[in-house]
């Protein structure tokens, strides 16, 4: 029984009120926003005066490698009327925003303002973009905009060594492409709906027919950030799951936000995101990695794999968000072998909103 289920308080009941109170989102949202968030593939920021645009929660983050080859982020968000300044990839002198021009060195510091010199008093040095923390993990970037974002550095380990004993080594994927999304239903239920696979059988047959989902031979469990499916090959699994090296899948969530996918074959991992985006509504992003030598085929099927259990996941939750935010019924109810993930996630989220809590007063 993990850590998190030995609490006093009763795990198996699921509180509805959290996911549609307007407070809570607010505050989840910045729980969020405050952790370190991956961000893209590091391949795209490999070059001197290459940048990468992104997010860390919904905060504008821009990459970029310096000409000396220093990797830096800053918030892309313009100090004049606040425009996002750099957008998409690519290679780049200097930040440069499309609206009237403000353009910043590589480093942050805004170099010239067209028209600044008729000000009375216009003092550049005050108006840099604002500093943000990056950091890679073999080919994945991760970027942070809160100085006190606790380190992810021991999931991060503990992901690649899980991964490593299933048969994929990190270091030998490349980005394949990023698809995104939408989905109208709280940031939790989505993850919740990750962390269990009870509902497999019943909502993803074509999941169910390559993996074994029994509660006997699937494996869940926890360790510290990181929350872990170790799912077997099925005895009916197609050649195209059972030759390539990955031995099972490996399905994870890295708290707050992450999710990390593996299917059984070639090399693979598909590294989302899912960001809080309104009461009731969330929305992320999925990149896909594959191994050097993944034959198109195979790429062909994962994508074709993941889409199916994708599409039907996004209704799932859609259906859980009207259920459980029309206020028929106080709370659910868990069941804490199958679904000790999902209430170590309540958990952990609830501790972390407590934490930010007691520091903020
Ligand atoms: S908003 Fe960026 S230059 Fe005006
Ligand atoms: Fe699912």
């Amino acid at each position: 029984m993990s850590r998190l289920l030995d609490e006093e308080q009763d795990l198996s009941k699921l509180p509805f009120a959290q996911y549609s109170d307007p407070v809570r989102a607010n505050e989840e949202a910045e729980l969020v926003k405050g952790s370190w968030q991956y961000f893209g593939p590091a391949e795209k920021v490999a070059r001197p005066g290459s940048y990468l645009a992104g997010h860390c929660g919904v905060v504008p983050v821009v990459v970029v490698r310096d000409l000396e080859g220093t990797l830096r982020a800053h918030v892309n968000v313009c100090r004049h009327r606040g425009t996002v300044v750099m957008r998409g990839d690519g290679d780049c002198r200097r930040l440069q925003c499309p609206y009237h021009a403000w353009t910043y060195d590589l480093d942050g510091t805004l170099k010239k303002a067209p028209r600044s010199d008729r000000e009375e008093t216009f003092d550049e040095s005050e108006l840099s973009l604002l500093p943000a923390r990056v950091s890679t993990f073999g080919p994945l970037l991760f970027v942070a905009i809160d100085p006190s974002a606790a380190p992810i550095d021991e999931g991060l380990e503990d992901l690649a060594g899980s991964l490593s004993s299933i048969g994929l080594e990190l270091g030998d994927l490349v980005f394949h492409g990023r698809s995104s999304f939408e989905i109208a239903a709280d940031w939790k239920i989505v993850l919740e709906n990750y962390l269990e696979c009870y509902h497999c059988p019943t909502a993803h047959p074509g999941f169910a027919s390559v993996m074994d989902t029994s509660p006997e031979r699937y494996v869940l469990s926890e360790k510290g950030s990181l929350l872990s499916h170790q799912a077997p090959l099925g005895k009916r699994a197609p050649e195209l799951y059972t030759t390539g090296g990955i031995s099972a899948g490996g399905y994870f969530v890295l708290l707050p936000n992450h999710t990390f996918d593996v299917n059984p074959g070639q090399p693979n991992l598909a590294a989302s995101v899912t960001v809080p985006a309104g009461v009731g509504r969330s929305r992320g992003f999925t990149d896909r990695y594959f191994g050097r030598d993944t034959t198109e085929d195979f790429m062909k099927e994962m994508i074709a794999f993941d889409d199916e259990v994708g599409a039907q996941d996004q209704d799932l939750v859609e259906w859980v968000q009207e259920g459980v935010s029309s206020g028929a019924l106080p709370a659910g109810r868990l069941l804490l072998d199958s679904e000790k993930l999902v209430a170590a996630f309540q958990a952990a989220v609830g501790q972390a909103l407590e934490r930010r809590r007691d520091t903020q007063g």
